[in-house]
């Protein structure tokens, strides 16, 4: 079906992404095995989803598994398919009656059928949420989303940036206008993107925090926000002040 998320969601609230890193270290530095910490992370992405909408937060993109982290041991990835399945299966009742909708981002070609049925039936369950929409990356690349976004639209004639951002946020043939991400947060002390919304992420603001993933809350995510509302952001352009000079 298609569908504009606009009319769902108040296209004026915050984009924000989030990068959950730290998960594995969390757990070693516990002298646990590292699948603890995404289960921990688990914790964590219901503590967020509930806050933010409560922030001024429209649009939540939670990296959850690029399409690297196939190089990680079979075990971990398996634990990992399983806590997002179980996330759904759990979280979708809940969602719904939060107005929450939910959205898989990210090739869906090599996760498993069961994966697959848990993913459309959260998506159909809570496509009318109107409070946050939640888009989880899953077998996720920022490239290759570009590189397919662009063989797709090959052809098309003259290419806006508006249709080229219309197309990146349709990348299972749904119709979805996600506005550029504001604010983008990476836990977990490390400073890159890692392919995570490359194009989506042009002019947002960057803020990288220690705090492990497992141990982010609703106080870490306010003050993020918090942050964000005092940068200024001016999109290549001056301030009034410097343009007065
Ligand atoms: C990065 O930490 C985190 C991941 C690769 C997985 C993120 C998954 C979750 C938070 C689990 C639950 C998610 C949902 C959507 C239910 P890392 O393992 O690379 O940590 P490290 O850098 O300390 O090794």
């Amino acid at each position: 079906m298609i569908q504009s998320s606009l009319q769902n969601v108040d296209s004026r609230r915050l984009h924000v992404g989030i990068i959950m890193d730290g998960n594995g270290r969390w757990a070693q530095a516990r002298g646990w095995p590292r699948v603890e910490g995404h289960r921990a992370g688990a914790g964590a992405v219901r503590r967020v989803v509930e806050a933010a909408p409560g922030m001024g937060i429209g649009v939540l993109t939670l990296y959850a598994f690029s399409s690297d982290n196939w190089r990680r041991p079979s075990r971990e990835v398996e634990t990992l398919m399983r806590l997002f399945r179980v996330y759904l299966r759990t979280e979708t009742e809940r969602c719904i009656a939060n107005g929450v909708r939910i959205d898989m981002i990210g090739r869906r070609d090599r996760l498993s059928l069961r994966l697959c049925s848990a993913i459309e039936a959260a998506e159909a369950a809570t496509i009318g949420g109107k409070t946050l929409h939640m888009r989880i990356a899953v077998d996720y690349s920022s490239r290759e989303a570009i590189l397919r976004a662009a063989a797709r639209l090959n052809g098309a004639g003259e290419v806006t940036r508006e249709a080229f951002s219309r197309e990146l946020g349709d990348p299972n043939g749904r119709a979805v206008d996600v506005p550029d991400v504001d604010l983008l947060i990476r836990t977990g002390g490390e400073q890159r993107l890692s392919d995570f919304l490359l194009w989506e992420s042009a002019y947002a603001e960057l803020i990288f925090t220690k705090r492990m993933w497992p141990d982010f809350d609703a106080s870490d995510l306010a003050g993020a926000v918090d942050e964000f509302y005092r940068r200024e952001r001016r999109f290549g352009g001056l301030t009034e002040s410097a343009k007065a000079l």
